[in-house]
């Protein structure tokens, strides 16, 4: 069982969730390839059977090149401006042999009963361009936009990726 988990992350928040959702997902039968997004590969190699796909969320939405240089005008890492997840998933041809996938996002904790989320986004375009079948969605949380997580939200995604672990095996 082979899982590949892409972030995107411009100042290390959804990183240091994919991280925590990659310890959750690892056991000893399964192999986890963690990659930023500029480095992710297309098409996807034979052998996932589980894609995770996180970004922040920009604008409501997955980010896009003008919210990526309004996160790097804001002070984000460089250097993470040219590709999001927006462009990989739209790029990536459709598999012979579809995962399943879960997406998720960050985003700040004081809007988050507005409805904008990238990880629904991501959903919709994996289901667009037949990337594979969603099977879950989930959003962590940061203070601000340069963070950091909300206490607690490194534990929660330790957890989803133990629940993703088990809905696999
Ligand atoms: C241009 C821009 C637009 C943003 N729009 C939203 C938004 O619509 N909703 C929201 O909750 N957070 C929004 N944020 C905050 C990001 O979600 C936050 O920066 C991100 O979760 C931090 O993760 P990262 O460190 O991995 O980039 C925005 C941030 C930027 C830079």
């Amino acid at each position: 069982m082979t899982t590949l988990l892409v972030h995107e992350s411009h100042w290390g928040n959804t990183r240091a969730v994919a991280e925590a959702i990659a310890e959750g997902l690892g056991t000893d039968d399964r192999s986890v390839q963690v990659v930023d997004v500029g480095a992710a590969p297309s098409p996807l190699p034979a052998g996932v059977d589980l894609l995770v796909v996180g970004g922040p969320t920009h604008a409501f939405s997955m980010s896009r090149a003008s919210t990526r240089r309004d996160a790097h005008t804001q002070g984000a890492e460089p250097g993470h401006d040219g590709t999001g997840i927006r462009e990989w998933l739209a790029g990536l041809p459709a598999p012979a042999a579809p995962p399943e996938v879960a997406t998720f996002d960050t985003r700040v904790t004081q809007v988050r009963r507005l409805p904008g989320s990238a990880a629904r986004a991501a959903g919709r375009l994996v289901g667009h361009h037949h990337l594979g079948k969603v099977v879950a969605t989930e959003s962590f949380f940061v203070e601000d936009s340069h963070g950091p997580l909300v206490d607690g939200e490194l534990e929660r995604a330790r957890a989803w990726g133990r629940q993703l672990a088990s809905r696999q095996a």
